[in-house]
């Protein structure tokens, strides 16, 4: 007899993952038949036509194929040549064996590095573990502290659906914290302490509070005060702390900055919070989604407990480790002075502009529209405007109804999360320049005529 549907696990029946969901699953029918489809339903830069970085493939290159260091000598800089040596050397067999469980020494110790760089803190490599992608560090944290059934861990609301799925498959509870859209999707100590003393009332034991900085799908970006104002908060209740900064490099706005909350933490002396902080290669100005890169560092975590974090990740042995090699360029750009400086830059400046121009045309055109409300995107990848409805339609009729009308695929507020009575939809701002001016137009008609 074949396996049935009565035999899988309830928990995976439960979880649902807007970003892939049905609309998505409808988008793939379409093209089969012909249709012109323009995906803003994922953040993936590349499958929108931004190139790599040149840098990021040469290594990625050189570390597959290390016979190209003999065999074509001047198609790579020597920069690339002595980091790609530099990288086989300290994975020791190469990108076709197994890495240590934590990752490649040598590409945390330059995580690491990059980490006293940014924040001028010290970090120890074997905190920092390298990932299939900053997902699965995120599952290793939710993992690692949903214990049964009553546990909660706070989310916002609108949320990336990693958060609401993973917790969902652990079998623990979702606890929502509202962002304010009015105040540009601010975080608030009030809504914090309303959204807790609610599930404490409910009997959920919270455990840790996630944060999405700069914020998927808000484009929001974290100041500092807001920073410790959470570190504050989860000091408070005895929650630990998720920081998702996968969008780190991605601000737009003159005068935003990245804070890291390990910067904050460490400043204000903080040795009580447990901090799990994510980053990726698949955003950025790496954009590279397909190679699966990425890590987390942990601060404030007990020995015992960094012991069962690495048994978790040694279950599956060790991440990709063409992966690796991409964090390793991530962390690892060319300086001023060496020959892979100027093209490295110049490849940066242009992706991100192009990227902070789109965000401009887009939200722009979509305030253009009567009925479609934007607030400015300051960070990552996307717009989550909010649309008004006409009685008794859902923002997945209205998602499905662009789909089939224009081609154009947006994943439904109700699968990121969002206040009672209020509807939206997120749409990247990573389709060309001259497309996305297509797409508000579109938007704009289809709004107009949707019933
Ligand atoms: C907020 C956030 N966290 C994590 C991820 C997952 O990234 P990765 O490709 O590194 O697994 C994404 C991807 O879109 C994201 O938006």
């Amino acid at each position: 007899m074949t396996i049935r549907m009565s035999d899988i696990s309830k928990a995976v029946l439960a979880t649902e993952y807007a970003v892939r969901g049905a609309i998505v699953a409808r988008a793939g029918e379409l093209e089969k038949q012909g249709r012109k489809i323009i995906y803003c339903n994922i953040g993936n830069p590349q499958s929108l036509g931004q190139a790599p970085l040149t840098w990021v493939r040469q290594l990625l290159a050189l570390c597959e194929y290390p016979a190209l260091m003999e065999s074509a000598p001047g198609a790579f800089p020597s920069d690339a040549i002595e980091t790609a040596r530099a990288i086989l050397a300290g994975t020791q067999h190469g990108l076709g064996a197994y890495s240590e469980s934590r990752g490649v020494r040598s590409i945390r110790e330059a995580v690491a590095e990059f980490i006293l760089e940014r924040d001028h803190i010290g970090v120890d490599p074997d905190a920092i573990f390298l990932t299939d992608g900053a997902s699965k560090g995120v599952q290793t944290a939710l993992r690692i502290l949903i214990s049964g059934p009553g546990d909660g861990i706070m989310i916002p609301i609108p949320q990336y659906p990693l958060y609401s799925a993973s917790i969902t498959l652990y079998r623990g509870r979702m606890v929502p914290y509202f962002l304010d859209e009015a105040d540009g999707w601010k975080v608030s100590r009030p809504m914090l302490e309303d959204s807790l003393a609610k599930a404490k009332a409910e009997g959920t034991h919270v455990k840790a509070i996630c944060v999405i900085n700069p914020g998927n799908p808000t484009g929001a970006v974290l100041d500092e005060a807001t920073i410790a104002m959470i570190i504050d908060f989860a000091q408070a209740h005895g929650l630990s702390i998720l920081a998702d900064e996968v969008y780190q490099e991605n601000i737009y706005r003159a005068g935003d900055a990245f804070v890291s909350f390990a910067r904050v933490l460490h400043e204000r002396e903080v040795k009580d919070v447990s901090l799990f902080s994510f980053h990726s290669c698949s955003k950025g100005l790496l954009g590279e989604c397909g190679h699966r890169g990425g890590y987390f560092e942990f601060r404030n975590v007990p020995d015992d407990v960094a012991g069962h974090i690495l048994k978790l990740q040694s279950i599956a042995l060790c991440a990709n480790l063409a992966g690796q090699v991409a964090v390793h360029a991530m962390v690892c750009a060319p300086k001023p002075g060496m020959p892979s400086y100027a093209l490295y830059t110049a490849e940066k400046r242009a992706i991100l502009d192009t990227l902070k121009q789109r965000a401009t045309l887009l939200v722009d055109g979509l305030n253009r529209i009567p009925g479609i409300t934007c607030n400015t995107i300051t960070g990552a990848m996307y717009a989550f405007p909010r649309i008004t409805l006409p009685p008794g339609r859902t923002d997945s009729d209205y998602a499905m109804a662009l789909l089939e009308q224009t081609g154009i695929c947006v994943v439904p507020g109700s699968g990121f999360g969002q206040m009672e009575g209020t509807a939206h939809f997120r749409t990247t701002i990573l389709p060309p320049t001259d497309q996305i001016q297509k797409v508000v137009e579109a938007m704009g008609e289809f709004h107009r005529t949707f019933r």
